[in-house]
């Protein structure tokens, strides 16, 4: 099977999406498939190669013949133009089966909005807030959490106590999406679960993961810079186990996800809230995902070699 991994991208996680295409690319090989990097660049052009320069950068249409040969697409671009669905596109019309989701799901799963109407319309607890643009007179009366709607990584996510760093906040937010969300701070635990629909089990979820973020949130810096602290299994109660599985099941089948998604909540004192649902999360062997279902006894390139398996049958 050729696989053409998909990394880069035109938005600010770039770089994350570098690693985690030279990971999956790394654990096909490790694994006997064919597997080729195809990055796009900061700038929208399109290069062959596992690094930026590697060889002659071009249009689309110039990779076009990449994507003819595959047999399927992995699209490791976190973020909008990649994980938002796009690549999910342009491989359902040269069709191409893709590891991981389709349109749809990634459409709705980038957008923080759309999930919080989803997450409610199926019963599962998300944090008041409000859509707001730049610009827009707007008074909360408490600490809340003010984010772009379309963006990963917790580019321009912040904290805001009061209207000034509201304003603030909500300026920086405006820098990576003109749709802005300010949702009120949700005081609790923060756990991920990572989902996977693959041939044998179809959907199922791995042991939950507890993030100790160390600050006040788990913030870009946090992400990717080796401090971050976290405890795989997480230390649960059955009941809350279970409760907060069957909400990431209920998210992944709610959305239509496909490949794996990870799914993250704020445990609090009344049960799980969603923060929200990632339809291309992290996938170098340290990301969070693959580290859940190591706990699971799937290993690394077992996960993308199932994530591979699924789109083909
Ligand atoms: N958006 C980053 C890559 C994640 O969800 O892991
Ligand atoms: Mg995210």
């Amino acid at each position: 099977t050729h696989v053409l991994v998909i990394g880069g991208g035109q938005n600010a996680e770039h770089e994350v999406s570098l690693a985690t295409a030279a990971a999956v690319t790394g654990a096909l090989r490790c694994r006997g498939f064919e597997a080729t990097n195809l990055t796009i660049g900061r700038d929208g052009r399109w290069r062959h190669g596992e690094a930026l320069g590697l060889t002659a950068a071009a249009s689309l249409a110039a990779a076009l013949p990449l994507l003819e040969r595959a047999d399927v697409v992995f699209p490791a671009v976190h973020g909008p133009l990649g994980e938002d669905g796009a690549l999910a596109a342009l491989c359902a019309l040269a069709g191409k089966p893709v590891a991981g989701s389709d349109l749809r799901a990634g459409a709705v799963g980038m957008d923080k909005w759309m999930t919080k109407l989803v997450a409610e319309a199926v019963g599962i607890p998300v944090a008041p807030g409000r859509l707001v643009r730049a610009g827009d007179d707007i008074e909360f009366g408490t600490a809340v959490v003010v984010k772009p709607v379309s963006a990963g990584s917790s580019y321009g996510v912040s904290l805001a106590r009061d209207a000034g760093q509201l304003a603030e906040a909500v300026r920086l937010a405006a820098r990576y999406d003109d749709r802005v969300l300010v949702e009120h701070v949700v005081e609790g635990r923060e756990i991920d679960v990572a989902v996977l629909r693959d041939a044998d089990r179809g959907c199922w979820a791995a042991p939950p993961l507890e993030i100790h973020p160390g600050g006040d949130f788990f913030d870009t810096a946090t992400k990717y810079d080796g401090t971050a602290d976290f405890t795989v299994p997480a230390d649960l109660t059955g009941p809350d186990l279970a409760v907060l599985t069957r909400a990431a099941l209920t998210m992944f089948e709610a959305l239509g996800c496909a490949g794996v998604a990870r799914v993250d909540f704020f445990l609090t004192s009344d049960g799980p809230v969603l923060n929200e649902v990632n339809t291309m999360p992290g996938m170098t062997a340290e990301s969070q995902v693959p580290r859940m279902f190591a706990a699971a006894g799937v290993p690394y390139e077992e996960l993308v070699a199932r994530m591979v398996h699924a789109a083909t049958v």
